[in-house]
């Protein structure tokens, strides 16, 4: 649950930490009187103390006790006892453990397109040696470069096909970006807001008419503090009233439910009344000792600014949900990177400072580093995308052929496009059965005949 973003630690001081505070049972209150001794001093609050505190005080050690991660060892009580459940006892490990940031490997993508490269991320489990093992896979190799390529370049490596995934034009399908689980941490509820904190609205579905206020629009949020141990309270996903622009004659102004209105700010008319977002955030005083804070969902990116050379910028945006709680964000709220990689052609296919490289189709991109020396490997000659035969039989058509060289960015030698002869049927009178050189040969198996 703390894994990458800490918001409303819990207070540990108060609740888990494993201080050997001793708590005199009365056997009378619940129920023992008679079964054994009477009052006895036991060890509580043995539960094993999160990242970034130790583990356990000194003296116990982090060990399970009864499925649970506890401190011990805790004294074997013999004789009838009251059980003593500090709360939380057993819910005090992230339960996904803490892990470190994702490192990535090779810091360069071998194609910045098409997902046609192959990068491999590894985390590290911070909170192992504190008792509280991570749940989760620490290495994962997945295709990177998954934006579409342009034209001239195809679309998508071969095995890859142009798709939508979070708003973005990819080339999938992609595996689920890791994140880990929504699961509630029982423990800490003490400094929650009390609606816990929500992410941005973001619509779900258009308006589905123009105007009147006659419309309906979808749109959904997540609760970005669940899986810090705050729950939300509120709906996730909303229907509301759009398009609230007047409508024309022959339609009625505004559609049943609603009046035209205006707008005095900016005097326009407007079916209304529209609902309206009250904010009022309850401020919590357990943000994260690293302060990252909760962000909401990146934008999307801006259009890149030049078309090739490599030399671009696109930037994108977020924005901070929890800096109205009073738990500001620390990062980058703007991110940017390089794009249109694709060559200029000509004499300076590059812009100062980026070199040229071949792509698995054999188009040119703009890459920061000089292309690496290795050897490809040739696909096989496939039909080229939408390639058709001009011809019907005879194997007197021509058809565009295509194959591509693996690991994309090495180098094969040979071309990467060619024309094979195709539509291998005899062809019937008034035209020669085969075209020039082919000759009409029979195929055993099939008994029929072909030219080749
Ligand atoms: C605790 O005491 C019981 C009864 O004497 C014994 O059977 C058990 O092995 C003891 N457990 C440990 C962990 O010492
Ligand atoms: C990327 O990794 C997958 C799975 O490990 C593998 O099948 C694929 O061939 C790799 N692609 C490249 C271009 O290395
Ligand atoms: C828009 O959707 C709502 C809810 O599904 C429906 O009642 C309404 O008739 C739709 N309007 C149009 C113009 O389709
Ligand atoms: C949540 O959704 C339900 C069912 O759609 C609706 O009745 C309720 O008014 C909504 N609550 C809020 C606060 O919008
Ligand atoms: C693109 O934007 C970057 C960053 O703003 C700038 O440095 C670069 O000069 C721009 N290129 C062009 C062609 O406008
Ligand atoms: C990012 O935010 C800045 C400042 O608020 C704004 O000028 C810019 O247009 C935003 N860019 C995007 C892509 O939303
Ligand atoms: C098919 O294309 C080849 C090569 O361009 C050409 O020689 C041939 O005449 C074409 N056939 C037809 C039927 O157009
Ligand atoms: C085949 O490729 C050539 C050049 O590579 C192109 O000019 C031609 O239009 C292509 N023909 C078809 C049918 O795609």
């Amino acid at each position: 649950m703390f894994s990458n973003v800490h918001l409303l630690m819990i207070p540990t001081h108060h609740r888990l930490l494993s201080v050997l505070l001793t708590v005199v049972l009365q056997l009378e209150d619940i129920g023992l009187n008679g079964l054994g001794v009477a009052t006895r001093e036991v060890n509580c609050g043995i539960g094993v103390c999160y990242f970034p505190l130790d583990s356990c005080c000194t003296g116990f050690a982090a060990t399970v006790i009864n499925n649970q991660h506890a401190c011990g060892p805790q004294p074997n009580y013999t004789t009838p006892y009251a059980p003593y459940d500090p709360t939380c006892s057993s819910t005090c490990c992230a339960e996904t453990g803490i892990w470190s940031e994702w490192t990535k490997s090779p810091i360069q993508c071998r194609d910045y397109c098409g997902s046609c490269g192959n990068q491999t991320r590894t985390r590290t489990c911070l909170s192992e040696a504190n008792g509280c093992p991570c749940q989760g896979e620490s290495s994962i190799t997945e295709p990177c470069g998954t934006g579409v390529c342009y034209f001239p370049r195809l679309s998508c490596c071969p095995g890859y096909s142009a798709t939508v995934q979070n708003n973005q034009h990819v080339c999938g399908p992609l595996s689920a970006p890791v994140s880990d689980p929504d699961k509630l941490n029982t423990c800490g509820v003490d400094c929650c807001p009390s609606k816990g904190i929500w992410g941005e609205w973001v619509t779900t579905s258009a308006c589905n008419d123009t105007c009147g206020s006659c419309g309906i629009t979808t749109r959904s949020r997540k609760c970005l503090s669940l899986q810090y141990g705050c729950a939300c309270t509120g709906n996730a996903t909303e229907s509301r009233p759009c398009a609230s622009s007047v409508c024309l004659f022959p339609r009625a102004s505004c559609c049943t439910g609603y009046k035209k209105t205006i707008d005095i700010v900016t005097k326009t008319f407007y079916c209304g009344p529209l609902p309206v977002d009250i904010f009022n955030p309850e401020l919590t005083t357990c943000c994260d000792p690293e302060n990252i804070g909760l962000w909401n969902s990146w934008g999307a990116w801006t259009a890149c600014n030049v078309t090739c050379g490599g030399c671009g910028v696109q930037t994108r945006n977020r924005t901070c949900a929890s800096e109205a709680y009073g738990c500001p964000c620390t990062e980058a709220k703007v991110e940017t990177k390089t794009c249109g990689q694709a060559s200029c052609g000509g004499s300076s296919p590059c812009c100062a400072g980026k070199f040229l490289a071949t792509g698995y189709d054999g188009a040119q991109y703009c890459q920061d580093n000089t292309p690496e020396v290795c050897t490809g490997t040739w696909t096989e000659w496939t039909s080229a995308l939408g390639a058709t035969c001009n011809d019907t039989c005879g194997n007197c058509g021509i058809i565009n052929r295509s194959r591509f060289c693996f690991p994309s960015g090495c180098q094969c030698s040979g071309s990467y496009t060619d024309q094979a002869p195709c539509a291998n049927g005899v062809c019937l009178f008034p035209r020669a059965s085969c075209c020039s050189p082919y000759k009409k040969k029979i195929d055993v198996p099939t008994k029929s005949f072909y030219c080749g």
